[in-house]
């Protein structure tokens, strides 16, 4: 185990907050780090513990006062198919491998399954904690089981995926599970046979014109990862330029009668025929994208000194200068969150882990 203290976190937030944690800790493999729980050297280290991937998703609200911990366990390989179906390949990725290497990895090796979520900044660990999504995908779509190291039995455990509990941005390791299982490898399982997923916004319209541009017959993983990265570069800020999280706030799923609300309020504002973005969540639930009613809110490219909302994606809050304190990204956020409760009745809650 590396350990340093007093350790700036700067370089482990994509936000860029400039703050720091009492011990930082890494190790680089499963090995290690077994060994120095069971030899209990966790003891030695100041309280609380946390783990973080990237820190591509989370905003770091002071200076951490515990140990931060971070997977150094890199590598990607295949391992036998549970299913054995000749189409379908398992392949194992160590919890600190960053998650776009392995959508790349699968993309060079024509595999289908990750495709979607290429560019989604972070590391494996932290993509199997979060459930992370985009452009119809889900983390959960692609895995088959999480090994974890148990810090109470001291083991390593291999968890299938129907026990981790995935629901949007949302497992049984943000849960129950919470401070006890730490994530040191992921399964996936992918297919030989091509299943690109075209449904979301205007993914397979970015497809088509994919096809005709190249001279193409059909999509490979290859193709369809560098459209969602054209459509991810149009849109999201890249946190190596401006310092952010993605998306700051979770898309609110509502009741009909509230979203029934919002429906009346924008079609008084812009006519009868105005269709308000929704999707059918199920069971009489209605998602509203966070982004739509930010922006009605008047948000869209707001600036404050440090901190700004981005101007082609308010979901996103942006430390503009790079010199943002966590004070003022946490200002802005509540005075946002007031500002869509005031006009739709709506609570918005954040996606980004706050620590
Ligand atoms: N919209 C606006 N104004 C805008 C942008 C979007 O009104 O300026 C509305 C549009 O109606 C648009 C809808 O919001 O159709 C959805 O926008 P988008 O496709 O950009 O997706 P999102 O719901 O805002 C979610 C994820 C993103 C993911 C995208 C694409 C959450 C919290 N965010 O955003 O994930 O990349 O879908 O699938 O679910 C992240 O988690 O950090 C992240 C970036």
């Amino acid at each position: 185990m590396k350990i340093s203290w007093h350790h700036s976190l700067l370089g482990h937030n994509t936000f860029g907050m400039n703050v720091s944690c009492a011990c930082y800790a890494e190790y680089d493999s499963e090995a290690e780090l077994t060994a120095f729980f069971a030899e209990g050297g966790q003891s030695a280290l100041p309280k609380p513990f946390l783990h973080i991937g990237a820190g591509s998703n989370l905003l770091f609200t002071g200076d951490f006062p515990g140990t931060v911990f971070h997977s150094g366990i890199k590598f990607i390989r295949e391992v036998p198919d549970r299913t054995g179906a000749p189409e379908k390949l398992s392949v194992e990725a160590g919890a600190g491998t960053p998650w776009d290497e392995f959508c790349l990895w699968c993309a060079e090796r024509g595999l289908w399954g990750p495709e979607n979520l290429s560019g989604i900044p972070g590391e494996t660990g932290a993509a199997a904690v979060q459930n992370i999504g985009a452009y119809g995908v889900e983390f959960q779509d692609v895995v088959s089981a999480v090994r974890c190291f148990d810090a109470v039995t001291c083991s390593v455990k291999t968890i299938r995926k129907a026990d981790c509990r995935y629901g949007y941005r949302d497992s049984v390791f943000k849960q129950s599970a919470k401070g006890r299982y730490i994530v040191v490898s992921v399964i996936m399982e992918l297919s030989r046979r091509a299943v690109p997923r075209l449904g979301y916004g205007h993914v397979r319209a970015a497809a088509e014109a994919a096809l005709s541009e190249t001279g193409q017959e059909s999509l490979t993983p290859g193709l369809m990862r560098k459209v969602i990265l054209d459509i991810r570069n149009s849109k999201l800020p890249d946190p190596a330029e401006i310092g952010n999280a993605g998306s700051f706030f979770k898309n609110p799923v509502v009741p009909r009668s509230s979203y029934d609300r919002v429906e009346n309020y924008a079609r008084s504002r812009y006519g009868q025929d105005y269709a308000v973005p929704h999707f059918d969540a199920g069971s009489g639930f209605i998602k509203i994208p966070a982004a739509w009613l930010i922006e009605q809110c008047g948000w869209k490219g707001f600036r404050d000194g440090n901190v700004g909302v981005h101007d082609r994606q308010p979901l996103v809050l942006v430390n503009l200068t790079g010199k943002a304190s966590p004070d003022e990204i946490i200002a802005l956020e509540k005075k946002i969150i007031a500002s869509v409760y005031d006009i739709f009745g709506i609570g918005l809650h954040p996606e980004v882990e706050h620590i």
